[in-house]
């Protein structure tokens, strides 16, 4: 599988998830500024990966500070994290990043560093966020692949996949563990308007891997389930709340719903990294509205006419009641989340 994101002499270099599956070509970002472009405009996105990309991004940027003075220093460092902050508001990866590395620099000052060594500790700890989120993705998948039945057939939104993160995924995470475990199953991948995930990416991913894939349009998903083509469903988050309520793309709660009325299980797969117990309930996550032009075109193409209004929030909630399970890498939690949630965050610590 090829890298999502890679620190590589002095820049971070990406696959542009723009151009997928159509072309695999890579971005170069050789500034904090391209970083956070590259985030904003989706070359990189999937909230862990998302994470890793602040971090690295941060890293850069105080690599290639001029600054000389540990304050002038500090000043730039608040500066690139406050940018990288702006790019996306609802993955709370992203803010977990920023503030592990806010927590690295200040160590590394108090130690009274030099501009250098608190350059080379903000280096390493980016490489260690990323390291980290592949061997979590890792042991959420050997967690989650034991609540899937063998010939179990799964439905997924979105993708959670290695794109999505460091690398292996979340909920794909699960997939690929279940399958290397060796149950015959089978995927249904949520094509995911307005953006595609699903179709573009979830399928590269999963073709790639020679999993048994088959792409169906957002609609079709309650059909699927009243025939009896779905086993269980499992998708990943972008924020989960103290109550277990869950944030993820747009469409999620749907199948949620969809999901309880057919007594088919709904499994969400996530880093302990994307449970923010600071927020209480879903209410209180805030949603990205993106651009209407991911609803309105594809391609160059238009697909409205002229002067219909588009609405395009990125993400939506689940709340905790239809959520059977939530697989971390600590282990899965289950209703009541305020407890099994608290109980997982805490023992990492
Ligand atoms: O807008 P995106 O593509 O960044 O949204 C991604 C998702 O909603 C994913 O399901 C979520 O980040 C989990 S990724 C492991």
């Amino acid at each position: 599988m090829l890298p999502t994101i890679e620190w590589k002499d002095d820049t971070v270099v990406m696959i542009d998830q723009r151009k997928l599956p159509a072309s695999e070509v890579y971005v170069t970002c050789k500034t904090a500024k391209e970083v956070a472009k590259a985030i904003t405009t989706m070359v990189i996105r999937g909230a862990p990966a998302i994470g890793v990309a602040a971090a690295m991004g941060i890293a850069l940027g105080m690599r290639k500070s001029s600054a000389t003075g540990t304050k002038q220093f500090a000043t730039e460092f608040q500066r690139i994290c406050d940018l990288m902050a702006g790019t996306r508001p609802t993955a709370v990866n992203l803010f977990w990043a920023i503030e592990r590395m806010k927590r690295t620099f200040a160590a590394a000052a108090q130690n009274g560093g030099s501009v250098a060594e608190i350059t080379e500790r903000l280096v390493s700890e980016a490489h260690a966020i990323h390291d980290e989120d592949v061997a979590s993705c890792r042991s959420m998948g050997a967690h989650g692949a034991t609540l899937v039945p063998d010939s179990a057939k799964i439905l997924t939104h979105c993708n959670a996949g290695a794109l999505a993160t460091a690398g292996y995924g979340t909920a794909l995470g699960v997939i690929r563990a279940a399958a290397e475990s060796g149950k015959k199953i089978t995927v249904l991948a949520d094509e995911t308007r307005p953006f595609l995930q699903g179709a573009r990416l979830t399928a590269w991913e999963l073709v790639k891997d020679g999993i048994d894939t088959t792409v169906i349009t957002d609609n079709m998903a309650a059909s699927m389930m009243r025939l009896g083509h779905v086993d269980l469903v499992v998708v990943g988050a972008d924020r989960i709340a103290a109550n277990g309520d869950v944030a993820n793309k747009i469409g999620t709660y749907g199948v949620a719903v969809l999901a309880r009325e057919h007594g088919i299980p709904f499994y969400v797969a996530a880093p302990i990294s994307t449970v923010d117990l600071h927020t209480p309930d879903g209410s209180r996550i805030p949603i990205e509205e993106r651009n209407d032009r991911e609803v309105t075109h594809m391609g160059s193409a238009r697909l409205t006419p002229e002067g219909a209004h588009v609405r395009n929030p990125a993400f939506d909630v689940t709340p905790s009641k239809y959520v059977t399970a939530i697989i971390t890498e600590r282990g899965i939690a289950r209703a009541p989340y305020e407890e099994s949630l608290a109980q997982l965050v805490g023992s990492g610590q």
